[in-house]
Formats: structure tokens, C-alpha cells, sequence
């Protein structure tokens, strides 16, 4: 997608780099950093300058090829088995991550080479099914709809143009005049800072809502859909995203607003039977209890925003049992949350 007329991809490799844009910093700067080896790339994804499903499963991929190319001829397999570990361990929940390091560690018990060959094709492959994502949904999007969204399934989240907002993104070139309400997402507040911004970029008009406010505007009619992203679907299913997409899906059932996933393949994890062996990653109370802003002559701040000395519960995902969802939007197509056609759509 472009940025300031750029145009960029969120996470690149470049011989031995790997290079992405810094959404921690984000919407108030827009830098690109460099990770020189696969720890430095293992940092971007637990510390969050890289997030989103997609683009951890790209980043991660790199960093195993970083491995491979950093791994000693003397001890490669053994450093390979390591780093493989040590990158499974970032982040628990997206299972794009381990979709990526399964593929790209597999090439690289053959070679170097093949294994950075194959990171180049999981981050091509995901910006790919991204854009078909895209043509899928866009034929659900009529002229004139309020479309609300959780948390960034848009391009940074991904290699590149996303899913949940891949279809916006399409529907407003082609003309449809549409209107995205994106949720604050709190305590990260992915939707107000990277959803919000990548929508500005675009040109696409919207508004920022508070993460409670769904529910209210949807009994008022001015949700028409909702479209959210995810980080690991079940085979039956059920969906982890962002937390608090699940009280959102319970309130489009209620008021009869069409609820959809729109995730690649590479999300669906059939191991997980249902969203109940789902892995929720618990991220750190400062989270919550803290913010990051800035200062009116332009300084990064960090502020406490609570009560000082009470902790904070910070569960990073929930899980979306199926019977909420009406459809997921994949780069085959958009099918029913159900096991049957899960496994065809797999097979
Ligand atoms: O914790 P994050 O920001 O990495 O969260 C992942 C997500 O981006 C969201 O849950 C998103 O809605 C899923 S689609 C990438």
C-alpha cells in the first residue's frame, strides 16, 4: 500500500536483513527499522513493532531463514531446532506465525537458500491472499453501507492490503460510498491508531468509536455489517481475534447484523478442534494501566491512566464460537463456519 505516495510492504527481506515498518511508533511517526539477525527479528514481533497475524507470520518466516543463514556449518541443524523454538515462543496466538516457521524450517533442512526462498513465498503468498480476500468481500459491500471493525486486520496487520479492510479498500476504488466505524480497540488501540490511519491514507471515510460502543450503535441501525480479522481459526470455526470482538459478534446476532472473518487459509489451524484449545496469549498489565501519546509539541509520552497501585488482567485475544459468524471471507472464497466445509476448503 502507499504511504505519503510510497509504495511499501510492512515486512521485507533484504539479503540477510529484514526490514518493516515500526507500528509501535505509529500514527505519530512513520519509520523503518532493520533487524540484522533472527533475535533482532524475534524482538519485533514480542515487542509488537511488528503485530498482526500476517505480519508476524512473515516476519517470523524471515527469521527462520535468518537462522538458517546464521546457523554454523559445524551445528546447523541443532542452532536451526533452537531458533525454531525461540521463535514459536514470541507470540502464541497468531497461527499464521507457526504456519510460516513450519514451512520455512522445512526448507531449510535442505538448504539456506531454499529456506529463504521459501520465507519470500509465505510473505508473497500472504499479500496474495490478501488482495483476493479482497475481491471476495467486496462483492458483500453494497453502495451506501456502515461497516464496523475491530482492532487492524487492514494492511499493516498483514504483507499487504489486509482482510477485514482488504474488501473496504476495494469497494471504495470501485466507487461505493461506504462508512467504517472503527472500534478504539483498547488497550493497544490498534483500530484508533493503525485502523484509523491506514483509512485516512486511503481516503476512506470513517470514524473512531469506543470499544464500547458497538452494541448501542447497532441497536440504533447504523451498523449495515461487520467485518473483523483473525488469528486462529478452529476447525469448527470458532475464531480467536483481538479481545472484544466476541461481545461484538453477540450484538450483530442480536440485532441481525451480518457478522464476517475474513482470513486466509493460512490462519485455520485444524489441530485446534475448537476455539477452545485455542492458545490466548496474556500480555502485561502495563498495557492497560498505561498509554502512549503525544505531547502537544510533538514528544512520544507515556502516561498511567488508571488508578495508581491497582493491577490490570490484559488477555490479548477471545474466542468467537462459530454460531455467531455468518461467513468467512478466504482467498477461496467465502464459506460457512462449519467443520464439513472447514475440511473441504482445507483438503
Ligand atoms: O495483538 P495484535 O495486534 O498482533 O493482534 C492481532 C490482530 O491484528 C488482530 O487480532 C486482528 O484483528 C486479526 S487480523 C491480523
Amino acid at each position: 500500500m502507499k504511504v505519503n505516495g510510497i509504495e511499501y510492504r510492512t515486512v521485507w527481506m533484504k539479503d540477510t536483513s529484514v526490514f518493516f515498518i515500526e507500528q509501535n511508533l505509529l500514527p505519530f511517526q512513520f519509520s523503518i527499522q532493520e533487524a540484522k539477525t533472527f533475535s533482532d527479528s524475534c524482538h519485533a514481533i514480542r515487542t509488537m513493532m511488528v503485530r498482526g497475524a500476517g505480519a508476524i507470520g512473515a516476519i517470523a518466516g524471515f527469521a527462520m531463514a535468518q537462522a538458517a543463514l546464521e546457523a554454523p556449518e559445524d551445528n546447523y541443524h541443532q542452532f536451526l531446532a533452537k531458533a525454531r523454538i525461540i521463535i514459536e515462543s514470541t507470540r502464541p496466538t497468531a497461527r499464521n506465525l507457526f504456519h510460516a516457521v513450519e514451512k520455512v524450517y522445512a526448507a531449510a533442512l535442505i538448504s539456506r537458500n531454499m529456506a529463504v526462498m521459501a520465507a519470500q513465498q509465505v510473505a508473497d503468498r500472504d499479500a496474495d491472499d490478501s488482495h483476493k480476500i479482497g475481491e471476495f468481500g467486496n462483492e458483500l459491500i453494497r453502495d451506501g453501507m456502515n461497516i464496523e471493525t475491530h482492532c487492524n486486520a487492514g494492511w499493516l496487520a498483514f504483507v499487504d492490503y489486509g482482510t477485514a479492510l482488504s474488501p473496504v479498500y476495494l469497494a471504495h476504488q470501485l466507487g461505493k460510498r461506504i462508512f467504517v466505524y472503527a472500534d478504539e480497540t483498547r488497550p493497544r488501540s490498534q483500530g484508533a491508531r493503525l485502523t484509523a490511519w491506514e483509512l485516512k491514507q486511503a481516503g476512506v471515510p470513517h470514524t473512531i468509536i469506543p470499544d464500547n460502543a458497538g452494541a448501542w450503535l447497532m441497536s440504533l441501525g447504523k451498523i449495515d455489517m461487520m467485518i473483523v480479522g483473525a488469528d486462529r481459526i478452529a476447525a469448527n470455526g470458532d475464531t480467536a481475534n483481538k479481545i472484544g470482538t466476541l461481545e461484538k459478534a453477540i450484538a450483530a446476532k442480536e440485532y441481525g447484523i451480518p457478522f464476517y472473518v475474513a482470513a486466509p487459509t493460512s490462519t485455520f489451524d485444524v489441530k485446534c478442534a475448537d476455539g477452545k484449545h485455542i492458545p490466548i496469549e496474556e500480555r502485561s498489565e502495563e498495557e492497560v494501566l498505561y498509554q502512549d501519546g503525544i505531547t502537544a509539541d510533538g514528544r512520544l509520552e507515556r502516561i498511567l491512566v488508571c488508578s495508581p497501585g491497582s493491577s490490570a488482567l490484559n488477555p490479548a485475544f477471545d474466542v468467537t464460537p462459530a454460531k455467531y459468524i455468518t461467513g468467512i471471507i478466504t482467498e477461496k472464497g467465502i464459506i460457512r463456519p462449519d467443520r464439513e466445509t472447514i475440511n473441504t476448503l482445507l483438503s
